[in-house]
């Protein structure tokens, strides 16, 4: 087992959503499992006039309903003893020469710290330059390492010139672009399942795949997000990082290694293979809409446009919804549809690939008309599971087809199954691990797919379709079909609705 240097985690912002709903949980649970290194400690930073002592209590308040079997008096007081509080403007100098001081001159703190940008994207620029002239970054005497959060950039314009800011203050090595979905567990398995099963290998290309779906949709509004929310819109929210991502698991050419160079130039290979869009195909291509008002859980909810913060005639979407090509020889001519939403019927994540007919109809002239294809289905969330969805007889006299699900879930320890992501996540920073975190070329080229949408969406503001809250999004999406059979699932059951 590798043993683990002491480290601090340096969290700007860490006063804010974040930080309180994940972060401070995450860190929560890795002390309780003994995972944060002997004399490492968790220095805070924000504007509000805290000390550590009111943090502490703070921190207790906010976490106490978040983490698992409620909190532990013993681990709690170990968590506590790490945190620590400074109060600071991240406009002002002194800010920085104060954390410079703690870091290099208190001796009870490690050289080695990782900075956690927790903070507002337009902020992220000119921290990571404070850092840098104030010395922060130089590693000569302990590790410096930078965490940043989603969306890098707004576009690709915004990410090269965040990039070009950042290379001038850290090696790529130092630099930890986020994404959480690469922290779940059943996102990981997708490496397992594709590469561990043999049998899965041949079947995984187009002579055999009819297309791919991949899904995230929640119930939930944007809450008080609208600030950031009504400028970024789903399609840089969710599609530009998470679902591309998982696109890029789904498709990827077996890696040399699991290294993280290995992992993370496969999955830019996919990124670049994706077929442009170009501006006219745009239309036929994506399909954007916002949530109007509807009901949700039996409770009546708001539209978008009513919500605290939006702008009165906003067109940002709240679901969006894409075709994409991938040209290469696996995959060339197979639709990956791509959608997430806000104020949809369910909470979910999935994938799920559905498999051509067999070649011949062999089954033609009995009861069976037409057999349903076959799916694997991949549930990211709440449900994890990984399903295989095949065709059997149905038993009696008749030649009756009845779809059944072979369920391989993983159903072991159950605690594991429920580690959010950004435990095993900041575990990765304190162990210098940057395979679940996306390297810069990922990113550019992301922007680079979802670009051309951009453009044409951000000239077309005078109209935007919308769609009841509560319910799965607009009929319209329809058009990104290639043929009449094909539609978005939305169950994984056998016989669920959607197909
Ligand atoms: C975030 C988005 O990155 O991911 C949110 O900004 C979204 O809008 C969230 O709700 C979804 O994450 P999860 O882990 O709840 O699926």
């Amino acid at each position: 087992m590798q043993i683990l240097e002491p480290c601090t985690f340096v969290i700007f912002g860490a006063t804010g959503h974040l930080s309180r709903n994940k972060l401070m949980p995450a860190l929560y649970h890795l002390e309780a499992e003994h995972q944060i290194p002997d004399g490492s400690f968790i220095l805070s930073l924000g504007r509000s006039e805290w000390n550590s002592e009111t943090w502490r209590q703070e921190v207790r308040n906010l976490i106490a309903d978040k983490v698992r079997g409620g909190i532990d008096n013993e681990v709690y007081d170990r968590f506590a003893s790490r945190l620590r509080y400074m109060q600071g403007d991240l406009n002002d100098d002194a800010l920085y020469s104060n954390i410079k001081t703690t870091l290099e001159s208190d001796n009870n703190y490690s050289a080695n710290a990782a900075f956690y940008m927790a903070l507002r994207p337009e902020e992220f620029g000119m921290v990571i330059q404070k850092l840098g002239e104030s010395g922060l970054t130089n590693d000569s005497h302990g590790w410096r390492r930078v965490v940043i959060e989603k969306p890098f950039g707004s576009d690709l314009e915004s990410a090269q010139i965040l990039q070009r800011k950042l290379h001038r203050y850290l090696r790529e090595d130092q630099v930890y672009r986020i994404d959480h979905y690469l922290g779940k567990g059943t996102v990981q398995n997708i490496l397992v399942f594709r590469f561990a099963n043999v049998m899965l290998e041949p079947l995984w290309n187009r002579n055999y795949i009819d297309h791919v779906q991949i899904t995230h949709s929640e119930t939930a509004g944007i809450e008080s997000r609208a600030h950031y929310y009504d400028s970024a819109g789903a399609l840089r929210d969710m599609v530009q990082s998470h679902l591309l991502q998982l696109l890029t698991l789904v498709a990827m050419e077996p890696p040399a290694s699991m290294d993280a160079e290995a992992l993370r130039d496969e999955k830019v290979k996919v990124l670049k293979s994706i077929r442009p869009i170009s501006q006219s195909a745009v239309r036929a291509m994506s399909f954007r809409a916002q949530y109007s008002s509807g009901m949700v859980n039996g409770q009546k909810v708001n539209s978008y446009l009513e919500e605290k913060g939006v702008a009165p005639n906003s067109t940002t979407e709240t679901y969006s919804a894409h075709k994409f090509y991938i040209d290469n020889w696996r995959w060339r001519d197979v639709p990956f549809f791509l959608r997430t939403g806000k104020r949809l019927a369910q909470t979910q994540s999935a994938i799920s690939i559905r498999f051509k007919h067999p070649p011949q109809h062999l089954f033609r002239n009995t009861v069976v008309d037409r057999l349903k294809p076959d799916w694997i289905l991949l549930g990211i969330q709440p449900q994890e599971c990984v399903r295989i969805e095949l065709q059997v007889k149905e038993p009696g006299l008749t030649m009756m087809p009845r779809s059944i699900s072979l369920d391989a879930s993983f159903s072991g320890n159950e605690s594991n199954e429920k580690l959010d992501a950004y435990e095993s996540l900041l575990l990765d920073i304190i162990e210098g691990d940057q395979s679940l975190y996306l390297r810069y070329d990922e990113v550019e080229w992301a922007w680079r797919v979802v670009d051309p949408i951009l453009r044409v969406w951000a000239t077309d503001r005078d109209y935007i379709h919308t769609y009841a809250a509560g319910t799965w999004g607009p009929q319209e999406t329809r058009k990104l079909f290639v043929r009449e059979d094909q539609f978005w699932r939305h169950s994984l059951s056998p016989n669920g609705d959607g197909d």
